[in-house]
């Protein structure tokens, strides 16, 4: 049973040339990659991704930020990927995000924060199918996943 989940490098990540970096993080740590499509995403589509936070007073600014310019939005497979990732991404903002993870080592913004990741199994669940079809979603083997998911036995 393995996990997926939504990585969007947002747009501030993509202006500051930090996809390949980003991306590069996660397929070293031994993530698959399933789906990406680089994309400007809609104003409706933000809306939609970001509804959890409707009403709260950072719900326009986020969906104007998210809208704004490209990102990268991606699908990423492995199991624990969704804890993992949010480890790997580090806290909310850059200004209290640990050095070491993505956040913390390239962000020191208040309100742009360079990555989304899903934040539980149900967040995936809606989140990857507001940006992909089932047929989008590639299922594949990677020749090394003995090494990258085996155990010792
Ligand atoms: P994300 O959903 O994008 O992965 O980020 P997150 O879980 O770390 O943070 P969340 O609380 O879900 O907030 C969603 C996004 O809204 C923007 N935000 N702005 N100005 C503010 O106080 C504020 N708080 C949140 C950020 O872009 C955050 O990633
Ligand atoms: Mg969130």
């Amino acid at each position: 049973m393995t996990e997926k989940t939504l990585i969007i490098v947002k747009p501030d990540g993509v202006q500051r040339h930090y996809v390949g970096e980003i991306i590069s993080r996660f397929e070293k740590k031994g993530f698959k990659l399933v789906a990406a499509k680089f994309m400007r995403i809609p104003e409706e589509t933000a809306r939609k991704h970001y509804a959890v936070h409707e009403g709260k007073p950072f719900f326009e600014g986020v969906v104007k930020y998210i809208s704004s310019s490209p990102s990268m939005v991606m699908v990423f497979q492995a199991d624990g990927v969704i804890d993992m990732a949010r480890k790997m991404m580090g806290a909310t903002f850059g200004f209290t995000a640990e050095p070491g993870t993505i956040r913390g080592d390239f962000s020191c913004s208040k309100g742009y924060n360079l990555i989304h990741g899903s934040d539980s199994p149900e967040s995936a669940d809606f989140e990857i199918p507001i940006y992909f079809t089932p047929e989008e979603l590639a299922d594949y083997e990677l020749s090394d996943e003995k090494w990258l998911y085996g155990k010792n036995d």
